[in-house]
C-alpha cells in the first residue's frame, strides 16, 4: 500500500524554517501516523538567497498568504515571524479555509491568539504552537495536554535564552551588560536590534501564552508586566552572589484572587535552585499544580535545529488527528485574562544603597527601613574597590511593595546616600 503523502507548505525559510528542510528532507516519515510529509511549496522574502535545504525543485511563492490559501498543501507552517503583517494575513488565510496551521510565532499567539483561536476552532482547523514557547523543549504540549487535569496555581521559568546567556556571561567573567551584549550579538546569539530579547518582549510573549494554557484564560499580552535585564550592574550580580543568590530573568504568572500576575522581571533566585543553576542560552520553567505538585523542565529554548523539531511534533499531531481546542478550552469558553498588579503582593527585595563611608549611616538606613515597617533579613557591608562610595546590600523579609516602595523613597532622601537605591525583588519560586 502507497503510504499517504502529507503536503506541506511553509513560509519563512531562516533559522527554523532551514532547519525544518533540513528535518522533512532527511527524515520525510518521522512521524508516528503512517503518512510521510512532502514539502509542496515554499516561500520567504528573498528567492535567491541560500537555503540550509534544497529548494530548487520545489514550488516557489512570493507571498505567503497565497501559499498558505493554495490547494496543493494540506498543512500551512508559518515561520515568518511577527504578531502583524504578513504572517499573521497568512495565518488567518489558512484558518479560513479550514486548513490545519503550524506556527513557531509567539509574538502573533500571544498578541492575537485569541481571535485566532475563534477564526481556527469556526473552521475546525488545528492551530498548533508548540515551538513558539522554550523552543525544543516542550512546555506548550505539557501545559494544554498533559496538565489539563491539574489545577495549575503557577508556572515561572526562565523563557529567554539571550537574556540569560548575558547575565551568566556577566557573572563569569566579569564584563558589563553593554560589552557581553555586543559580544553575543558577534557570535549571533543576540539579534542585531536586540529590543525584542533584553527589552522582555519575548519572555512577555512566551508567558503571556503560557498563562493561557496554564489557566484557560485568552491570552493578553498587554497584562504583562515586563522589567528589562539592563538595568542589572555587575556590581548587583557580585553582591547578589555574596549573599547567596543569583540574577535570573523570571517570567511568571501566579493566580492572585480571581485574577493572574502575569510579570517578567529580574529577580534573585538562591544559589543552588535550579534555575540559578540553569546558565547561558538554556531555558528552563516550573509548573505548579494544586494535584501534581512542582515539576520541572529545562532544555534548549531556541536554535533551528531544536525548534524545528517541536514543528515537526505539530506537524505529526495534525497526522494523527489530534484534535483540541488552541488553548486548554473551546475558545468560546475562554474566561477573559484579568491581569493583577503582579507587585500587589507581598514579597522580599534586594536593596543596593550606596553610600558615604561615615558614621551613623548603617544606624539612619535601617531605622528608616523600621519606620516604614520593612524587616531586614540579610545585610552586607562591603568595600568595593573604585565604587565611589561604599555599596550596602540588605535583603528584606516579605513586604508588601508598597511598603518597600516607600522605604525606598525615604532612603533615597538620606543624605549620605550616593545614588538613587537600586531594588531587585527575590524571586517567589
Ligand atoms: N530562531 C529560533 O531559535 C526560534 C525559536 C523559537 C521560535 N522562533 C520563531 O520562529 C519564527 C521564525 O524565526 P527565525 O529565527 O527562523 O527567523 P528568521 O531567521 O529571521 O527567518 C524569517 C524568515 O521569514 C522570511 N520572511 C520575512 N518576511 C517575509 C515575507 N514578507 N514573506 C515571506 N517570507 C518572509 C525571511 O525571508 P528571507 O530569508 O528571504 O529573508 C526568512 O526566511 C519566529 O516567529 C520566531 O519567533 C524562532
Amino acid at each position: 500500500m502507497a503510504t499517504e503523502r502529507m503536503r506541506i507548505g511553509i513560509a519563512g525559510l531562516g533559522s527554523v524554517g532551514g532547519a525544518l528542510l533540513t528535518l522533512l528532507g532527511e527524515r520525510p516519515d518521522f512521524a508516528p501516523a503512517g503518512r510521510t510529509a512532502a514539502i509542496s511549496g515554499v516561500s520567504a522574502r528573498t528567492r535567491g538567497k541560500p537555503r540550509a535545504g534544497d529548494i530548487s525543485n520545489l514550488p516557489w511563492w512570493d507571498d505567503p498568504v497565497a501559499l498558505a490559501a493554495s490547494p496543493d498543501n494540506d498543512v500551512f507552517v508559518e515561520l515568518i515571524g511577527g504578531a502583524d503583517g504578513p504572517a499573521k494575513a497568512a495565518v488567518e488565510a489558512a484558518l479560513r479555509l479550514g486548513k490545519p496551521v503550524v506556527t513557531a510565532n509567539k509574538a502573533l499567539i500571544a498578541v492575537h491568539g485569541a481571535e485566532l483561536a475563534a477564526l481556527a476552532e469556526a473552521n475546525n482547523a488545528p492551530l498548533l504552537f508548540e515551538a513558539a514557547v522554550m523552543g525544543g523543549t516542550p512546555a506548550v504540549k505539557m501545559l494544554r495536554e498533559a496538565m489539563v487535569g491539574d489545577h495549575v496555581e503557577a508556572v515561572a521559568g526562565i523563557l529567554n535564552g539571550t537574556c540569560n546567556y548575558i547575565l551568566t556571561q556577566m557573572e563569569e567573567t566579569g564584563r558589563a551588560f553593554a560589552d557581553v551584549l555586543a559580544e553575543a550579538q558577534r557570535l549571533g546569539y543576540a539579534e542585531a536590534d536586540p529590543t525584542t530579547d533584553v527589552g522582555g518582549f519575548d519572555a512577555g510573549h512566551k508567558i503571556t501564552i503560557l498563562a493561557a494554557l496554564a489557566f484557560g484564560c485568552a491570552p493578553n499580552f498587554a497584562a504583562a508586566q515586563i522589567e528589562v535585564i539592563d538595568q542589572v550592574e555587575l556590581l548587583d550580580i557580585h553582591l547578589a552572589h555574596d549573599l547567596g543568590y543569583r540574577i535570573r530573568l523570571i517570567a511568571q504568572a501566579v493566580r492572585v484572587g480571581e485574577g493572574i500576575a502575569v510579570s517578567v522581571t529580574p529577580a534573585l533566585v538562591p544559589l543552588g535552585h535550579p534555575l540559578a543553576e540553569t546558565k547561558g542560552p538554556l531555558n528552563a520553567l516550573f509548573i505548579e499544580g494544586r494535584g501534581i505538585g512542582r515539576i520541572f523542565i529545562q532544555g534548549p529554548g531556541a536554535g533551528g535545529g531544536p525548534t524545528a523539531a517541536a514543528v515537526a511534533a505539530d506537524i505529526a499531531d495534525v497526522m494523527t488527528g489530534a484534535a483540541r481546542p488552541v488553548f486548554q478550552s473551546p475558545a468560546a469558553s475562554l474566561k477573559p485574562f484579568v491581569g493583577v498588579d503582579a507587585r500587589q503582593a507581598s514579597g522580599r527585595a534586594y536593596l543596593r544603597l550606596m553610600v558615604k563611608d561615615e558614621p551613623g549611616v548603617i544606624a539612619a538606613i535601617t531605622e528608616t527601613l523600621a519606620e516604614a515597617h520593612v524587616s531586614i533579613d540579610s545585610f552586607l557591608q562591603k568595600p568595593v574597590h573604585d565604587a565611589g562610595g561604599v555599596p550596602i546590600v540588605l535583603t528584606t523579609h516579605a513586604t508588601p511593595e508598597s511598603a518597600l516602595l516607600e522605604a525606598v523613597r525615604r532612603i533615597g532622601a538620606l543624605p549620605a546616600l550616593l545614588e538613587a537605591p537600586r531594588m531587585l525583588r527575590l524571586a517567589r519560586i
